[in-house]
């Protein structure tokens, strides 16, 4: 196995590196480009006929050795490039795999929501594209989406799986799940990391500034954010819960129509309402265990919507 590096050291070496393959690459071509002209040129000079015709004949070589070089350079790059862009895609898949397996760690304890963490992904890629992002930022807002509960590791299990009401002091320990969830995700240095810390602090702030943590309100809070809120919200309604029956669908949706401008940005409930069918048919496709235990009927949480 090799030694794991710091990253400062890593970056030294990886540019070490490139610096020696590229400067052998180009000692190598310097090399055999100065035996070839020499030898070539003192050949051509013992079989020419004429003048003349070693003029034309080093014409010929010269051409010959500008497409020799041109076609070894082309393999050579090729090569090189498909190895770096394979280490990128290696890189990038590794990225996608631990997301995806934080994700699942937050609900690991909640297995009642295992489906949730990717319906809301799904939900949230409709409602980004909808909403006018480049399929780049509305992939980036799914993927990070998957780590927007990853704070509920440290809500008990006595608070988790309650299956009653919450006390006002149980809630405020529920509400923590979205700064350690940030301070998890903190510091990271891709954009991914980044939009998922926003999307963990931020998740449920509401529109009108009467969320939590901060009580941020409108623009002021990430638009990822927004975006997870409806989904998640949405998603949490349309499931059971220990604490409550799945809404109907129709019922989770004039819901979220309702609280437009309140709980969520209005422009996004609209984004929303326009792409129901392709939400329905996300829900159908991703559906709870059926192996889920019944409801037991008593009042919602504090916060029904602290999915
Ligand atoms: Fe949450
Ligand atoms: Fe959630």
């Amino acid at each position: 196995m090799s030694k794991l590096l710091s990253p400062q050291e890593l970056r030294r070496r990886v540019r070490l590196d490139a610096l020696l393959l590229a400067g052998g690459a180009v000692a190598v071509f310097l090399l055999a480009s100065t035996i070839w002209i020499l030898a070539s040129d003192a050949l051509l000079s013992a079989v020419a006929p004429s003048k003349e015709a070693l003029a034309g004949m080093q014409m010929w070589k010269g051409i010959g050795y500008v497409v020799i070089t041109a076609l070894l350079l082309l393999g050579y790059l090729y090569h090189r490039m498909a190895e770096l862009l394979d280490s990128k895609a290696r890189i990038q898949q590794s990225e996608l795999e631990m997301i995806e397996r934080l994700g699942r760690a937050a609900e690991w304890r909640d297995e009642d929501t295992a489906q949730h963490v990717i319906r809301v992904s799904r939900i949230c890629e409709v409602i980004a594209l909808e909403a006018g992002l480049s399929p780049h930022e509305a992939r980036l807002i799914a993927l990070a989406s998957q780590m927007h509960d990853l704070g509920k590791i440290a809500v008990p299990d006595t608070i988790l799986l309650k299956p009653g009401a919450l006390t006002e002091e149980e809630f405020e320990i529920v509400k923590r799940h979205t700064t350690v969830g940030a301070d998890i995700l903190a510091g990271g240095t891709t954009e991914l990391l980044r939009t998922a810390e926003q999307i963990a602090r931020y998740h449920h702030e509401r529109w009108d500034g009467s969320g939590y943590p901060e009580g941020l309100a409108g623009e002021e809070i990430p638009l990822p954010a927004r975006i997870v809120a409806i989904a998640d919200v949405f998603d949490a309604l349309t499931s059971n819960r220990p604490y409550k029956e799945a809404w109907p669908v129709v019922k989770a949706i004039a819901s979220i129509q309702l609280s437009a401008g309140t709980h969520f940005d209005p422009n996004l409930v609209e984004c929303f309402v326009r792409r129901l069918p392709e939400i329905n048919e996300i829900l159908a496709q991703h559906p709870d265990s059926p192996s889920l235990p019944a409801p037991t009927g008593e009042a919602p949480g504090t916060d029904a919507t602290a999915a």
